[in-house]
């Protein structure tokens, strides 16, 4: 089987779907070579990320991989949320196959992209917290 029984439930079944209205931080990313697009909403209060939302428009694994992201965010710090990697993602997946790990770049960089849009909103330099937001090339 290539994909996972994770991969497949949180495809078929994703979690935390939709938009957060009065979100306090939104991101979207996109693949250009693919084409497929992720956008995050969250709801942060005392540095704490309450709520968490995703619409991908986009391929299996970019659904899997960020409705199991907003997954691990959900009740951390917004520290926690930073170092969330790719990685831990896939992991926490249980794995996906070498050609859709750049799948899991995206989810990773919207989180990054919407704590950028927080900060930005608070009238704080993201850059030196978030660092740069990059586009996943692959
Ligand atoms: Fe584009 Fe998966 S193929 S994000």
């Amino acid at each position: 089987m290539l994909y996972s029984e994770k991969v497949l439930d949180h495809f078929s079944n994703p979690r935390n779907v939709g938009e957060i209205e009065d979100a306090d931080g939104v991101g979207e990313i996109g693949n250009a070579k693919c084409g497929d697009i992720m956008k995050m909403y969250l709801k942060i209060d005392n540095n704490t990320i309450t709520d968490a939302k995703f619409k991908t428009f986009g391929c299996g694994a970019a659904v899997a991989t960020s409705s199991m992201a907003t997954e691990l965010i959900k009740g951390k710090s917004i520290d926690d949320a930073l170092k969330l990697t790719n990685e831990a993602v896939v992991e926490a997946l249980d794995g996906l196959p070498a050609v859709k790990i750049h799948c899991s770049v995206l989810a990773e960089q919207a989180v990054r992209a919407a704590l950028s849009d927080y900060y930005t909103k608070q009238g704080i330099d993201p850059v030196p917290i978030v660092g740069e937001i990059k586009e996943p090339e692959e």
